[in-house]
Formats: C-alpha cells, sequence, structure tokens
C-alpha cells in the first residue's frame, strides 16, 4: 500500500513478529536515500546517503527500539532500562511512552547532547546520570537488568539488531542491489553489525549482492581499531564516545565476511564533514553521524574507495539533537544593524 505503517507492519516476514507481537510504531524506517551531487562530482564516487535523522525522534535507533519494545510489551514487561549516549534514552522513552510502559535510563553526566536530553524530559523517562561513561553504565544496566524485573533495551537485546537490519532491506529496496560500500560510524558496533545481517539475509532471499563493510571509530574512542578497550575514551561526537563496544566480535565479522574495514577518524575529519554535508548538500546530521562522512573521505583520499565505486554513507542522527556543537564549531558571523530598511538594504547589496 502507499501508506506507511512503519517497520514491523512493512518488514514483518524478516522480524521475530508472532501473533501476540503489538504492532507497535511511530511511523519509524522508510527514510530516504539521498544523492549527494556535489560530494559525489568531488570525490569521483557514486554517493548517497541514507538519512536516518528523519526517524520520529531522529536518530536510527527507532528501529531497533520499535522491535525491542514491542517484544518487551509482548514478555508482559512494564519497564525498560537502557544505558545511553542519548539517542537509545530517547528513542527508548518514546517508544516506552508509546507503548504505554516505564523507561529508566542510565547516562554520562555533563556527555549527552541538549536536544537527547530535552527528548528524554519530554517523553518521561527517569533519568539517572552517572559521574562515569557510556561502557560503565551499560556494565550497570546490564547487572542491573539480569537480577530485577527491567528489561534491558541496549543492543545486547537481540531484538534491536533484528529492526536495525531493516535499514540494509530499504537501501537494496530502492537501489534494487546493495552498494559496492556501506560506510557507517561505530560506537557500540551494533548499529555495523545490524547492517551486514540485513545485507545477507536480503542476499539469501532476495538475491541482492553483498557490500564491503567500512566502518569508522573516533579516534579517541577507536578500541576497534586500536585493537584493546579504551578505558576513557574521548571525542567530540558525544554519539560514538565509546570505549569498549558491546558487539565488538559482531562488528569485525561484519568487517572480515565483507572484505570491508574499521578505521579511525580524527574529530578534525568529523568537524570537517559535518560542516560539509550541512554547507555543500543541505543535510543537518549529528557529529557522529559524519564520522561516515570523515571515513569516505579518508578511504577515497588513501584508495581504499575505489573510484566509480557506488558507495551509501549512513547519517545515523539529525543535527538538532546537538544544537552546542553546531553554534560552537560554527564560523558564522551574525551582524546585528538596526531595524531599519535603508541600513540593512545596503548590507544585501554589499553580498551580492
Ligand atoms: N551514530 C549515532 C548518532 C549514535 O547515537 C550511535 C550510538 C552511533 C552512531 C553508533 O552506533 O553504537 O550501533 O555502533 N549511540 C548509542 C546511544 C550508543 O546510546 O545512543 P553503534
Amino acid at each position: 500500500t502507499a501508506i506507511w505503517n512503519g517497520l514491523l507492519h512493512h518488514y514483518r516476514e524478516f522480524l521475530p513478529i508472532n501473533s501476540n507481537t503489538p504492532l507497535l510504531t511511530l511511523h519509524e524506517g522508510n527514510t530516504p536515500l539521498i544523492y549527494l551531487a556535489k560530494l559525489s562530482e568531488e570525490l569521483g564516487i557514486d554517493l548517497h546517503v541514507k538519512f536516518e535523522g528523519l526517524n520520529p525522534t531522529g536518530s536510527f535507533k527507532d528501529r531497533g527500539m520499535v522491535m525491542a519494545v514491542a517484544k518487551a510489551v509482548e514478555e508482559g514487561s512494564k519497564c525498560v532500562i537502557c544505558a545511553s549516549t542519548g539517542n537509545t534514552s530517547a528513542a527508548a522513552a518514546a517508544y516506552a511512552a508509546r507503548a504505554g510502559i516505564e523507561a529508566i535510563i542510565v547516562i554520562p553526566k555533563g556527555k549527552v547532547a541538549a536536544g537527547k536530553l530535552a527528548q528524554a524530559y519530554m517523553y518521561g523517562a527517569k533519568i539517572i546520570e552517572i559521574d562515569g561513561n557510556f561502557d560503565e553504565a551499560l556494565q550497570l544496566v546490564r547487572q542491573i537488568s539480569d537480577t530485577t524485573a527491567v528489561t534491558l533495551v541496549n543492543s545486547v537485546n537481540p531484538y534491536r539488531l533484528e529492526g536495525q537490519k531493516t535499514a540494509a532491506f530499504e537501501i537494496c529496496d530502492v537501489l534494487g542491489e546493495a552498494p559496492d560500500i556501506l560506510a557507517i560510524p561505530v560506537g557500540n558496533a551494533g548499529n555495523i553489525s545490524a547492517y551486514w545481517k540485513g545485507f545477507r539475509e536480503y542476499a539469501q532471499k532476495k538475491g541482492t549482492s553483498l557490500p564491503k563493510m567500512f566502518g569508522y571509530e573516533a579516534e579517541g574512542a577507536a578500541a576497534i581499531v586500536r585493537g584493546e578497550p579504551i578505558a576513557h575514551p574521548e571525542t567530540i561526537a558525544t554519539a560514538i564516545r565509546i570505549g569498549n563496544p558491546a558487539s565488538w566480535l559482531l562488528a569485525e565479522m561484519a568487517r572480515d565476511e565483507s572484505d570491508g574495514k574499521i578505521s579511525a577518524v580524527t574529530d578534525e575529519e568529523i568537524l570537517n564533514a559535518y560542516r560539509l554535508i550541512a554547507s555543500k548538500e543541505g543535510i543537518f546530521a549529528e557529529p557522529g553521524s559524519a564520522a561516515s562522512i570523515a571515513g569516505v573521505y579518508q578511504s577515497v583520499a588513501d584508495g581504499s574507495i575505489a573510484k566509480g565505486s557506488k558507495v551509501v554513507a549512513v547519517l545515523t542522527g539529525n543535527g538538532l539533537k546537538d544544537p552546542d556543537t553546531a553554534v560552537s564549531v560554527s564560523s558564522v558571523n551574525v551582524v546585528t544593524l538596526s531595524n531599519n530598511e535603508q541600513e540593512i538594504r545596503e548590507y544585501i547589496e554589499g553580498l551580492l
């Protein structure tokens, strides 16, 4: 049908859905695959972005959360819990509200972008801030959910990856095949694992091709690249400020089975990409998302992405999530003029 009723409805046959599973939805998914004409020309590749920032809570987490919360409700749970750098908690809070159950979120104090925090407040989550990073928060909620009547909805919950794999389906549905390369930010490493699962399942059921999976960690949080956990990860891209990814092994499998790679991008590369996609293509994605574009630039430069390749970069979250970073790294000067037509006219004529 022409009406989009969300992921559980649309991809039902690919998801763990039975007659007891509520078809929860905020009409998530079906996000646009946007061709970047200017960047494609500059790089000599064919570059699209999957703009996940257009999901109901502004990130790809909605795909996994709709599935995880639906299964929690099916199993009779009254409360979900997660650790988060901000987007998972926004999605958990929204879908819990929608389903009529509670959400408890545990977040690193002072390290969650303003828009994400505002979402958790508005959706009515119980919010616990800790003096600790995401990895520590995740360890806490894993232990607590083992022995308490709360359902863990971080991506170690397998239903999260089931929901998130649908983004790979959508890319194949639009392109008619997989791209040559799927470029994606890596934080806790759930999403790269979910995409690979999705591409493999579609290849099996629909005969579509398989991409090479190119994951990008922030340099100050690049545990997989370094080959060891990082106790104190740091990056301006707070979404992926993670030093011990829970899906580490799955991400390495995605990399190795696809003949792909996982590498690191610096904060400077991330910020350059962040500004570039907004100013040159009109797409405002959050800094963590821009890691995929930063990575595409790096990989074209070092030759690991060949000229002429068909590349899809995932933009995982909306730029509006993090207004403080946007304002602080922007070089725009706002001019103050008097409330006077002549003065403003002269200023504008000077610009033309
Ligand atoms: N991009 C954004 C905007 C994110 O919020 C995250 C993860 C990632 C990329 C990385 O995805 O963890 O599956 O490798 N955010 C989590 C959160 C950790 O709590 O919102 P991943």
